[in-house]
């Protein structure tokens, strides 16, 4: 994804706390033994190089962090930077987002759900490889708990549409809430990757955000 090579992390390192596969994941679901603690939950969707699972555990060090990132390369990158500050409170999934979030998260069980520029796949033919599909749409809305928010934002305006019509059709969340910008204080603070990458390149990003009702 990044136009950079993507550093290796040390092999030394051990990350065995911060990077689990889908198999090593509690099944049954089970935060409190993944964590070692009970705390509320995020689960980020599609990580990239991790910037926003290791901006957002360092931030609110109270909460749990879910990263999901299908590309075991970029899920070892941040989940190294994530032993690298000794952030404790996140861990990452090298897997596919669609799998745990249907197959080990459970209703009600999470509070904010994270989607930051998901792959547009431009081509007609292989718009069904979004992530952002129905039966993502449908399990977002099952695994929040009450109150809980999905945020979703991209750089394409015709997947932010498409999927403010796909939430608006299947599921009963609430919004788009609108989401401002806000000024980039210093060169990293920025919520991804991505966004860094646009608004660098002066590009619009298209943000919504959806809560599950109470
Ligand atoms: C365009 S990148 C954006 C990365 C990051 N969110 C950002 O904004 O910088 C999309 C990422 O989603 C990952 N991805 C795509 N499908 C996925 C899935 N089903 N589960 C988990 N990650 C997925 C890709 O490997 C890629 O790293």
């Amino acid at each position: 994804m990044g136009r950079r090579a993507l550093r290796r992390p040390d092999p030394a390192v051990d990350l065995s706390a911060h990077l689990k596969t889908f198999d090593e994941l509690p099944s049954p679901w089970d935060a409190a033994a993944l964590f070692g603690r009970v705390a509320s939950l995020e689960v980020e969707v599609g990580c990239g190089k991790g910037l926003f699972m290791r901006t957002a555990a360092a931030r609110y060090p109270d909460v749990n962090f879910l990263g999901i990132e299908v590309s075991r390369k970029y899920a070892r990158f941040s989940a190294a930077a994530l032993v690298a500050r000794g952030l404790d409170n996140a861990v990452m999934v090298a897997g596919d987002a669609l799998r745990v979030l249907d197959e080990l998260l459970p209703d009600a069980s999470v509070a904010a759900v994270h989607v930051y520029f998901p792959d547009p796949w431009w081509k007609k033919r292989h718009k069904k490889r979004r992530v952002m599909r129905e039966s993502l749409v449908r399990d977002i809305q099952r695994a929040l708990w009450p109150g809980g928010s999905l945020h979703f934002w991209t750089d394409v305006e015709e997947y932010f549409q498409t999927t403010l019509e796909l939430i608006a059709e299947v599921s009963t969340l609430q919004g788009p809430l609108q989401v401002a910008e806000t000024p980039a204080e210093h060169d990293m603070a920025y919520r991804t990757h991505f966004e860094r990458r646009t608004r660098l390149d002066e590009q619009p990003v298209y943000r919504a955000e959806f809560r599950r009702e109470e």
